[in-house]
């Protein structure tokens, strides 16, 4: 093996074309960019986050396969980088077989979990993983149907879908239809079709990041775990979260297994969340990012290697450190109005306690429930770093 960099802006560039352009990928463009990798950053929308530190960037539906063809031809790409859902899967599984530019973590990956029935029939069905109950449904009857076949209370999600977007919790029979309408109006990419989940009762959630990345002298892919990471949500979207979450060592053995068995059915290098529900000893599959996750902003602050570092050495080839180094926290920032052009003030205050960080992410508009920031905080404890990141976070003050 030999891991090789060039120069960016000239012939011998390594480059990087990033499909998604949000505050998880502008950590992951600055951490490529320490290394002197050539960055290429698209989004649907101009002046994104991660464009804001990229050496070039690109405003195109990225799920128009035409358009995401052409961008390829111009950039050339060493390495494509999905940082969102809704891309042409097609075109990069054409890419990943005519080899010309290796997709992150692998085509594969990016297409299963992109769609709810994908990655959940793969882990549930081929892998025998532990789930909850399921059921798909795609027209109103056998939505009925299902839910009364898994029960009551359970989740509804449009099987394309993130950050909680056309989700209802279904606690009775007379919650099913307006579940329906729900999924079927606010869906990100409506399919027409959602998944039935039983619900678990679980004590606590947490992202299990899990990183695939080469031994540097075998050359052979390794799976690495950081501590696990616990977090509270909100309407489907993560408010604040915490590293490390205690838990058993049997829980925390059989959290790694189910991760090291998705990750590895998935494929290729990089970082991976895992997200999984613990009650006790029990462990059960929810779903997985291949890519950065959100709840591991808190990594920016607990990590030698951030998830976002993590992530661009592991798909360089280059060897990673997943160790943590402080016990931390994170809590985000939301616009809490819909307005362009933000100011964000009180920051002296904000960042008055000496343990605590910032990132504002640069966002040209927000809305009420849009996440402009997060504040990261290092204490002896988790409820202690919970505690201060939460007060600096809510001392942050947006005016349009
Ligand atoms: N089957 C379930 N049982 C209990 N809680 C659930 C279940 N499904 C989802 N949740 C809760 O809803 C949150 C969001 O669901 P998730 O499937 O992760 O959607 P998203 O893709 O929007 O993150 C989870 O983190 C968890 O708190
Ligand atoms: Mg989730």
């Amino acid at each position: 093996m030999n891991i090789s960099l060039g120069t960016p802006l000239q012939s011998s560039a390594f480059k990087v074309l990033l499909l998604g352009s949000g505050e998880l990928g502008k950590e992951v463009v600055i951490s490529l960019q320490r290394l002197g990798v050539e960055v290429h950053a698209a989004d649907r929308y101009a002046d994104a986050p991660a464009m804001h530190v990229a050496h070039y960037h690109y405003t195109l539906n990225m799920a128009d396969a035409a358009a995401l063809r052409s961008l390829i031809d111009q950039v050339q790409p060493h390495l494509i980088v999905p940082e969102i859902e809704a891309i042409a899967t097609d075109v990069l599984i054409e890419i990943e077989n005519n080899k010309t530019a290796t997709v992150i973590p692998s085509a594969k990956a990016v297409s299963l979990t992109m769609n709810r029935e994908g990655i959940r029939c793969l882990a549930a069905d081929e892998l025998q993983l532990p789930t909850s109950n399921f059921r798909f449904a795609s027209d109103l009857d056998s939505f009925r149907a299902a839910c009364d076949a898994i029960g009551y209370p359970n989740f509804v999600k449009p099987v394309m879908s993130s950050s909680g977007k056309g989700q209802s919790y279904v606690k009775t029979p007379d919650d099913v239809d307006q579940a329906w309408n729900h999924a079927m109006n606010t869906a990100r990419i409506n399919q027409g079709k959602v998944i039935i989940e039983s619900k678990i009762d679980f004590d606590f959630e947490i992202t299990l990041l899990t990183v695939r990345a080469r031994n540097p002298k075998s050359g052979d892919i390794e799976t690495h775990f950081c501590a696990p990471i616990g977090h509270q949500q909100q309407d489907g979207d993560y408010i604040e979260s915490w590293q490390p979450q205690p838990m058993s060592d049997t829980a925390l053995t059989r959290a790694k297994d189910i991760a090291d068995k998705i990750t590895t059915a998935l494929g290729g290098c990089g970082l991976f969340g895992v997200e999984l529900f613990i009650r006790g000893d029990d462990v059960w599959f929810s779903e997985v990012s291949p890519r950065p996750h959100d709840t591991g902003l808190v990594t920016l602050a607990s990590q030698y290697q951030s998830e976002f570092e993590l992530h661009a050495r592991a798909i360089l080839g280059l060897p990673v450190n997943t160790q943590q180094h402080s016990v931390a926290a994170s809590a985000v920032i939301y616009a809490g109005i819909d307005q362009s052009n933000l100011q964000f003030e009180h920051l002296e205050h904000v960042l008055s306690h000496p343990n605590t960080d910032l990132r504002l992410f640069g966002k040209p508009e927000g809305f009420t429930k849009r996440r402009m920031g997060v504040v990261t905080a290092r204490a002896e404890n988790t409820d202690d770093a919970r505690d201060i990141a939460r007060e600096a976070a809510s001392r942050v003050v947006v005016k349009a």
